[in-house]
């Protein structure tokens, strides 16, 4: 039997619909909210709002160009959380109500999951899926995490960040030398062009497979601070060995926990996935590791290392296919269990 599933995105600034016919995908809309830039941040009020003006549009847009009627959908997955409140709300009713108009099961998705399991979304029918078991490094604004993933529906945190995310360690560094948000993919424009060992940056020592990143954001902070006071203008004359200093350490301590985990563990496929996935550095350190210690490594392209729904269908369809449905009474969740 071919299952078809609409997948329905919005747990921050980003709405998304996507379909996916047996892991294949067929179309992944997705909303970007620019509104949020002027304020340096994402606005949980302003991202509800948008939420409300995206969501029918942006789910008709993906229905369209997977060439489906609405009858052809045979379950609807959304985002159940983390993230944020007025945002889920947005995405969970929108998918309940039409749910329950087409009188389809619903089921629930963690985010996290969807970005663990983004490897499984099929471009083509015979594009290269992970072995299981397989080591996911999932890097984004939020989360910073080794998780052993044993089958789509069995997954286990190995590590996890103790205070801030790799993520925020780009984006508040990125602010302090007063680049917009979110300060990631500047900071990643600009190493491309520094030199990476212009400037040492503390490094966290924290207990197993777990990360820190905030003694490195003190220390950034500190070092332009103490800089600053020699010369206004340190900022501007370093920036590109600032941002690549800063990213070779944050990927150094990615790195060094993986790493570990890989060797431990045995386990020969690794995969990265999140919003810092999209690292140009961190891909390259990945691909690198890989190569040396002759392992499988999956590195999502681009477009599915942020928000996207095609993520939240593929981790739909496999509960789908374990009949685990959601209750049309469940409410989002904010917080992160994975
Ligand atoms: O997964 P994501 O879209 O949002 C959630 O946290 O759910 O990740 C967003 C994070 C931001 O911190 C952003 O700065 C970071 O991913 N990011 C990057 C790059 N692109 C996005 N960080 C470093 N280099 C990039 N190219």
């Amino acid at each position: 039997m071919s299952v078809t599933i609409l997948g329905i995105e919005s747990s921050c600034d980003d709405t998304s619909a996507a379909v996916l016919r047996d892991t294949v995908l067929l179309s992944n809309v997705i909303a970007s909210q620019r509104v949020h830039e002027a304020y340096g941040g994402v606005v949980p009020e302003l991202a509800s709002r948008a939420h409300q003006q995206n969501i029918v549009p942006v789910v008709s847009e993906a229905l369209r160009q997977a060439g489906i009627g609405r009858k052809d959908i045979d379950a609807i997955a959304f985002t159940r959380g983390p993230g944020l409140p007025g945002s889920l709300h947005v995405g969970t009713s929108f998918a309940k109500g039409l749910a329950l108009a087409l009188d389809i099961p619903l089921v629930d998705v963690n985010h996290l999951h969807g970005h663990v399991l983004s490897h499984f979304v099929k471009e083509t029918p015979d594009a290269e899926v992970p072995d299981f078991p397989y080591l996911c490094l999932l890097i984004s604004g939020g989360n910073s995490q080794i998780i052993k993933v044993n089958s789509p529906t069995d997954m286990q945190v190995l590590g996890q960040t103790i205070d801030d995310a790799a993520g925020e360690a780009f984006d508040k560094c990125a602010k302090v030398m007063g680049l917009p948000y979110p300060g990631g993919p500047h900071i990643d424009r600009l190493a491309a062009v520094g030199d990476d060992k212009a400037f040492k940056f503390a490094k966290p020592h924290v207990e197993g497979y777990n990360y820190s990143f905030s003694g490195l954001k003190t220390s950034f902070l500190y070092t332009l601070r103490d800089a600053l006071k020699l010369n206004p203008d340190f900022i501007e004359q370093n920036k590109a060995d600032l941002a690549a200093s800063l990213q070779r350490t944050i990927i150094e301590i990615l790195m060094d926990k993986f790493g570990k985990a890989i060797k431990d563990t045995g386990i020969k496929t690794i995969a990265i996935g999140g919003g810092v996935s999209a690292n140009s550095g961190m891909r390259a350190a990945v691909e690198d590791y890989a190569r040396r210690h002759h392992l499988k490594a999956f590195i999502p392209k681009r477009v599915f290392t942020t928000d996207n729904a095609a993520m939240i269908a593929i981790a739909g369809h496999y509960k789908f296919l374990n009949n685990d449905f959601c209750d049309i009474t469940a409410p989002p969740f904010q917080r992160v269990i994975i």
